[in-house]
């Protein structure tokens, strides 16, 4: 798209004002997946970083009893997106906000959930801090899910500082397995304990 890339705020404003349909979903694979993954945990705020225009934080409502939702994204065309389809509720909210400094406190969250957007950050190298602020909203004993196209060395090493992996799920997505590596990662992490020092 006119030589911007993934880490443009410029091309997320663009593709979402062109696109026609109210929604366009990454990794739809993952929806489920991630629903189930909350249901199973204690409900508790929920956070999604980089919504785009997916349904996941309407789902996420709906289905579960996470209370309040926030969901952001760079683009505010995403945001006008989501606004204008989501059911109207005080604990669901959609606002534009850079996921690499969340103007949210520390320790407020005890769900973060991300479907594709660190795959974007990625590409703007601002991946580092994009973690940092994660580590910093999550609530310790806080989950943080992932759907992601990087592989889990790549990103396990990432995440490293702050988080360990509990669980993670390989979706082959439209490919249906005939190809030899799954198109998407479903990642758990959990925040690191604190060292309580000597
Ligand atoms: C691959 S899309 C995924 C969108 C959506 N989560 C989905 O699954 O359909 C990546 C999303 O990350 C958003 N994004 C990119 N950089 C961001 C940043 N620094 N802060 C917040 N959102 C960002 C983009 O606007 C885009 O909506």
């Amino acid at each position: 798209m006119g030589g911007l890339s993934y880490g443009q705020s410029e091309y997320w404003d663009r593709r979402y004002t062109e696109q026609q349909e109210l929604h366009y979903e990454w990794f739809p694979e993952a929806i489920e997946k991630m629903i189930a993954v909350v249901k199973g945990q204690k409900p508790g705020p929920l956070l999604e970083l980089g919504c785009g225009s997916s349904v996941l934080a309407v789902r996420l409502f709906q289905d579960t009893a996470c209370r309040p939702i926030l969901a952001v994204d760079i683009s505010q065309a995403a945001i006008q997106k989501c606004k204008s389809s989501a059911p109207r509720a005080s604990e669901l909210t959609f606002t534009t906000m850079d996921c690499c400094n969340l103007e949210v406190p520390d320790n407020s969250w005890d769900f973060v959930i991300d479907k594709g957007t660190m795959d974007a950050v990625d590409c703007a190298d601002k991946t580092a801090a994009m973690v940092r602020e994660v580590a910093r909203v999550l609530r310790p004993g806080g989950h943080f899910l992932m759907a992601s196209c990087r592989e889990p060395l790549q990103r396990t090493a990432q995440l490293q500082q702050f988080f360990t992996m509990k669980d993670f799920t390989e979706m082959w997505g439209s490919n249906n397995q005939r190809t030899p590596c799954p198109d998407v990662y479903m990642y758990h992490f959990v925040p690191k304990e604190a060292d309580p020092g000597p």
